[in-house]
């Protein structure tokens, strides 16, 4: 078990807390006696998180409907926020597609990039002045071992977690220069029991973890490093693509994510 996440702060806000790894990193700080914000667009999903949460650890949860593709979801976040100090952020909410490029309408990968990329910048943006000011709390990317290497058949996926993956890395440097106590974590997390995968319409690993535990092994992580890749496969993905050239690591990148979902890879490849 990691530390007490109450040694940030009192309030978090958490986005894609509806379900799997958002849900799991919720609960652990309510847990940990900290009040919650949590936000996703599915207003019954998040309503019932929140009642349960509240009532079985004895927090404040605020569910915020919100879809965070939407180019006003700051103003929206920012009411339910009010005035209260956010101490830790967690981006989290996300979506992926599995398939060739172009076979994705450009609205599918819009409103993607509008979750993944527009409001992790806009939330990280808005809610570090806070903590900067405050010198205290703490920025969690929920990132994927996706954004060690780009990935046929999920080119845009792999490019917002990249984002992700270097935003974080970043930030976390000009937090060093600053001496601040704002602690950052991109953590890296390889397959995970969620419901991304019926939303990429593809299939879960059988190794894959249980988002609770990809979330406790994160947060041991959490100021200790900038980046963490969960799990030993997560590990070997990213280290193995650092030794290899080029050609070798796109191929490497896209047969191993790809080949726990042989069934859906074959498919793929025999289209042209
Ligand atoms: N599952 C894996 O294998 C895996 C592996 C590596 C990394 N990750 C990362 O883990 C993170 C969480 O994914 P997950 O696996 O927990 O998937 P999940 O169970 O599908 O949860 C995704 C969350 O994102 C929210 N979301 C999606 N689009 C939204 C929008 N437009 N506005 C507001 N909320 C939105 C969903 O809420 P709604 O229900 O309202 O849409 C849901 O709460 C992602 O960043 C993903 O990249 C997952």
């Amino acid at each position: 078990m990691s530390q007490s996440l109450k040694r940030y702060g009192a309030w978090a806000l958490v986005t894609g807390a509806s379900s799997g790894i958002g849900r799991a990193m919720a609960q652990r700080l309510c847990a940990d006696g900290l009040n919650c914000i949590i936000v996703s667009n599915e207003k019954e999903a998040l309503t019932a998180t929140a009642e349960e949460f509240s009532r079985r650890y004895a927090t404040e949860v605020i569910p915020c409907t919100c879809d965070l593709s939407s180019l006003n979801h700051l103003e929206e976040i920012r009411r339910c926020v009010g005035t209260r100090e956010i101490d830790i952020l967690v981006n989290c909410a996300s979506f992926g597609t599995l398939g060739r490029f172009l076979d994705t309408p450009l609205s599918v990968y819009r409103e993607g990039v509008g979750v993944s990329v527009h409001s992790y910048l806009t939330l990280t943006h808005h809610f570090l002045q806070g903590m900067v000011e405050r010198d205290r709390g703490a920025v969690i990317f929920v990132c994927s071992v996706n954004a060690f290497a780009p990935v046929a058949f999920s080119a845009v996926y792999t490019a917002e977690k990249a984002f992700e993956l270097f935003l974080g890395e970043a930030i976390w440097q000009e937090l060093q220069y600053a001496d601040s106590k704002v602690d950052l974590l991109v953590m890296c997390a390889s397959a995970t029991k969620t419901n991304f995968q019926a939303r990429a319409r593809t299939r879960v690993a059988q190794w894959a973890w249980t988002p609770e535990k990809v979330v406790d092994a994160g947060l041991r992580k959490l100021g200790r490093t900038p980046v963490a890749a969960i799990s030993w496969r997560g590990n070997v993905y990213r280290y193995a693509g650092k030794l290899l050239l080029e050609r070798l690591r796109l191929r490497f990148a896209s047969w191993a994510i790809t080949s726990n979902l042989a069934w859906d890879r074959k498919a793929l490849l025999r289209t042209k």
